[in-house]
């Protein structure tokens, strides 16, 4: 591990440990980009200091575990200025920006460990740096840090008194922590409103999934057939952006009734034994492991695409993936991010971000519109939080109140101008009557 990259403050506050700190001005412009189209956020914090005072997050500290990209940025550095001090780290090895983490490194109340293709080793070692930090407050993305916490300082976890969770796979996790009784503190599912599930899984994954496969390969989507793995809020997302890009789409499931649902939206559904020699590019998104595995590569055409949107890079089988070259080969590196496997049979397979998020190991993720939604709700559920709201709530995975998925969907409307109509008293009255 590299010596730390930038100095930190006087104080005992550790240094950030980051790839360049003379990246920074790239990094700040990225940001700057973003800031201007995430108004949710911003009235949110307005808000914040308009009915709690200038500091509302002063004397907390908070541990974040994020894709650290320009929008988390505006996050991380909105918590900072409610007074907030705040020690961050990426939640995929992939994801990180190494301009972006420069320029938050570069700022007051702000530490980073972090950097783009980190290590396995290095992306625990920053995980266990942003736990170390000794935080009131998590914010995590996948639960790679509530887990450190809870595997590495269980001493520490007392000391706070709650967290919330960006996504899928980390709200399963918890879960699975809170039945087996292991989860020390409150956690908000962020991931579970209809603001955060409707607008980043689904029309933000179907968005940016696809911006990173096009920018990535350079190659046509229309005529050919997709394979979309999963038909939940992010498969759905998938699938509509691939229909309209001219795909035909073929949709793989094992839940009956989401199985119906892509049949009705007008997608083929198949196996993914039945799918795997028929298709061209191939999309995983079911936060389940082992998705696309030897069997279905053996049959796979040449040329296949394989790519992943799910949280870890489970869901297309690595290793089964290297087993499929001729003994001795390897896969060759014929794009950024585009790794060729040549088949002992001769075929070539392509697997797109060595199997991670595509959307955001290939590409800058989600749009800043959509992801000014989920982190507008990340920085109402931070308030939340410091608000004293889950004092003696123990070690539960919490909803976050309605009230709040509403202000931000209030919010959205008003910072596009929108207008809606309002119950008058009689419909109200009609509402809440039995008899016709
Ligand atoms: P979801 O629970 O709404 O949908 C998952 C779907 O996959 C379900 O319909 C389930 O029946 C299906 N499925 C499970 N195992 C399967 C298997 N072996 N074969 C075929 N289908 C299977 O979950 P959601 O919200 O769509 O999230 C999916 C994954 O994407 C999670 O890992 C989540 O964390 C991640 N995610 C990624 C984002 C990104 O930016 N790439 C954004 C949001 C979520």
């Amino acid at each position: 591990m590299p010596a730390p990259t930038s100095s930190g403050p006087a104080d005992r506050r550790p240094a950030s440990v980051i790839r360049d700190p003379s990246l920074r001005p790239s990094g700040q412009l990225k940001i700057e980009w973003v800031a201007d189209h995430m108004p949710v956020l911003k009235a949110v914090a307005a808000e914040a200091q308009r009915t709690l005072g200038p500091a509302p997050l002063g004397g907390i500290r908070i541990a974040a575990c994020l894709h650290l990209e320009a929008k988390s940025a505006k996050l991380l550095l909105t918590l900072r200025d409610l007074g907030a001090e705040v020690f961050a780290c990426g939640s995929n090895p992939l994801s990180t920006q190494d301009d972006v983490v420069a320029a938050l490194a570069a700022e007051p109340g702000i530490t980073i460990f972090a950097w783009h293709a980190a290590t396995p080793a290095e992306y625990q070692s920053f995980v266990r740096m942003a736990a170390a930090s000794g935080p009131s407050i998590v914010v995590d993305d996948g639960a790679d840090l509530i887990t450190m916490l809870h595997t590495e300082f269980p001493n520490l976890t007392s000391a706070i008194v709650g967290g919330s969770e960006e996504t899928t796979t980390g709200v399963i996790r918890l879960r699975a922590m809170e039945k087996d009784g292991t989860l020390a503190f409150p956690v908000l599912a962020v991931n579970d409103t209809p603001m955060k599930r409707i607008f980043d899984n689904k029309y933000g994954t179907g968005q940016s999934v696809w911006d990173g496969i096009l920018r990535t390969t350079n190659l046509a989507v229309a005529g050919r057939t997709v394979v979309v793995a999963g038909y939940g809020f992010c498969g759905k997302g998938v699938a509509m952006r691939a229909a309209g890009l001219g795909a035909r789409v073929v949709v793989t499931e094992v839940d009956a009734v989401a199985a119906n649902e892509a049949l009705m939206d007008g997608f083929t559904v198949l196996p993914m034994a039945e799918a795997a020699p028929i298709g061209d590019i191939f999309i995983t998104v079911t936060g389940c492991c082992r998705v696309i595995r030897a069997e279905h590569m053996q049959v796979m055409k040449d040329g296949a695409l394989l790519a992943n949107a799910g949280h870890f890079n489970v869901e297309v089988d690595l290793g089964d993936l290297a087993a499929q070259c001729a003994p001795g080969d390897g896969p060759r590196r014929v794009r950024p991010n585009v790794d060729e496997y040549l088949t002992a049979d001769g075929r070539k397979l392509y697997l797109l971000a060595e199997g991670r998020l595509v959307n955001l190991a290939a590409g800058d993720g989600h749009p800043s519109e959509v992801m000014d939604l989920s982190f507008a709700l990340q920085a109402l559920a931070v308030l939340h939080v410091a608000g004293g709201n889950l004092t003696g709530m123990g070690g539960r995975v919490l909803s976050v109140p309605d009230e709040l998925d509403r202000r931000v969907a209030q919010l959205r409307l008003a910072s596009t101008g929108t207008a809606i109509d309002v119950l008058t008293p009689e419909q109200r009255d009609y509402l809440l009557k039995w008899r016709v």
